[in-house]
């Protein structure tokens, strides 16, 4: 089966989030099972200068902005990548320094409007083979915002191939004002409260879903959630009408990347029948990334970790709060990685000024810090507010690290609460707060850390939760049923 997807980053050639892991390890998961695959991604500076082996497919002349804009189509192979990758390499629009979405000073990029119009409107070009490669896709395969304009563009086509809308997160709507509709000649008959039209400009995302023949989100939780008025950013009555077509499937994740007996970027390797004395030799690692010397009382005491981006969703704030009263009622050390609100960036880099040796604060991207975070703290803090699925919480079960979770989305989906019966039956596996607040996430860790000195009742949820397998092979096989319909 010939799937062509089509995102905004993948990893490890750019990545701002779970998006570019996800984009990553399902289409090799498809591949492995046999299906034909191409990847079209925007030819971002970052990302062409990693590629060696690259061949020009063609030019594509879409409407841009003001007036049409040429795309170079070019397909690389790349050794992380078992199947061709597709750029649309446009420089006015993606030969730029920085992230994908935002500048140096955080802000949208002002022409993004543009930048994935003109993206969506090639890659539905491509799925209708316009350079006439002989490669036909059966689906087309689109994730989030960025993407939402491919299945609205293909609509209009008599013939086409199906087309699957993934929503990674509701909350990016890829909103953009009527001017901007009118500039970049979008079909007027979207512009309706039926079609893309949203609150007097219109969305890319509600394209995305009002187009698709499929619709999937990336938890079944999740998928309840945003028909719901909590979690819908006023797509909820859409989604709703639109139950028929979306489909909850859960993430899966990369377990050769993240697998704590071989992970090339861990000082030291265990597995679940063994798990100290490596587990500990990495705790040691971090430790002594943030302190000279990692002495008898700092290995002894609790490491909570925490890796993500610094944003609401990830119940910052709630963690700000919850500092304090850990630094003074507890012997725990904490280290957090992370980049995004500058105010939550300095406020944690503050508290860590205040408690050098207890709580240790990084700010930024590293993917190596990541791993041995993962590896090496004792307890994994996930607060999430919302979360469509999440992949740290099960990075972190994968690596003896039980996290600490808000029962919701993805994380409701994969982390089952240690209480008296999941512990005495060995399904146990992390910490579970029901209800939103500070009150209720430190109550959760305070039963972390009585477990946690435990230790035969904590290898035990250590164990289950690192025999959780995780991996794609159930969720690619619901894909690929799903693209057969
Ligand atoms: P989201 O996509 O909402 O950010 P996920 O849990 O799905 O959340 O995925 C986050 C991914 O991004 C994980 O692979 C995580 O390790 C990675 N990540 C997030 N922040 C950082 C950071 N500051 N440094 C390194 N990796 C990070
Ligand atoms: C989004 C969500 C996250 C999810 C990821 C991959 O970034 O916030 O929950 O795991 O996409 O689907």
């Amino acid at each position: 089966m010939k799937i062509l997807f089509v995102a905004s980053e993948a990893y490890p050639l750019v990545k701002t989030g779970g998006l570019g892991d996800v984009l990553y390890s399902l289409p090799h998961a498809l591949h492995d099972r046999g299906a034909d695959i191409r990847l079209v991604l925007p030819g971002y500076r970052a990302l062409l200068r990693q590629l060696e082996q690259v061949r020009i497919l063609g030019w594509l002349d879409v409407r841009g902005d003001a007036g049409m804009v040429t795309a170079r189509i070019l397909e690389a192979r790349h050794p992380d990548f078992a199947f061709p990758l597709w750029l649309v390499d446009c420089p006015p629009l993606f030969d730029r320094v920085g992230n994908p979405y935002v500048d140096a000073t955080g802000q949208d990029w002002p022409d993004n409007a543009e930048r994935f119009t003109v993206f969506s409107r090639v890659a539905a070009l491509l799925a209708q083979d316009a350079l006439d490669l002989g490669w036909q896709p059966r689906v087309v395969h689109t994730h989030d915002w960025q993407t939402g304009l491919v299945a609205a563009f293909l609509a209009e086509q008599p013939v086409r191939p199906k087309t699957v809308f993934t929503i990674h997160n509701l909350a990016y709507g890829g909103h953009f004002s009527h001017s901007d509709f009118v500039r970049l000649q979008l079909p007027s008959q979207w512009w309706s409260p039926e079609g893309a039209e949203f609150h007097g400009g219109f969305s890319m995302l509600k394209a995305g879903i009002v187009y698709a023949d499929a619709i999937t989100t990336v938890s079944p939780t999740y998928a309840q959630e945003i028909c719901t008025p909590e979690f819908g950013y006023g797509l909820d009555g859409l989604l709703l009408s639109r139950q028929y077509k979306l489909h909850g499937i859960l993430n899966g994740i990369d377990t050769q990347i993240w697998n704590p007996s071989t992970d090339p970027l861990l000082p030291a390797h265990y597995s679940m029948s063994r798990i100290q004395p490596g587990k500990r030799r990495n705790k040691q690692a971090l430790l002594e990334r943030f302190m000279p010397r990692a002495d008898d009382d700092a290995m002894q005491a609790p490491l909570l970790g925490l890796v993500g981006r610094l944003v609401e969703q990830k119940g910052i704030d709630w963690v700000l709060a919850a500092l304090p009263v850990l630094l003074a009622e507890t012997d725990a050390r904490i280290v957090l990685l992370g980049s995004g609100q500058a105010a939550y960036e300095q406020k944690l880099a503050r508290l860590a000024r205040q408690h050098p040796d207890r709580l240790f604060v990084e700010i930024g991207y590293d993917e190596s810090l990541a791993h041995l975070i993962e590896a090496g703290a004792d307890l994994f803090l996930m607060p999430s507010r919302f979360e469509p699925c999440g992949l740290n919480q099960m990075y972190s079960l994968r690596y003896g690290t039980p996290p600490v979770v808000f029962k919701t989305g993805g994380l409701a989906d994969t982390v089952v609460d240690a209480d008296e019966t999941t512990l005495a039956d060995a399904t146990a596996t992390g910490f579970v707060f029901g209800s939103s607040g500070v009150e209720t996430f430190l109550e959760a860790i305070h039963r972390g850390l009585d477990l946690y000195r435990q230790p035969s009742k904590w290898r035990r949820l250590q164990q289950s939760g690192m025999s959780r397998s995780f991996d794609w092979n159930e969720s690619a096989g619901h894909y690929l049923s799903l693209y057969s319909i």
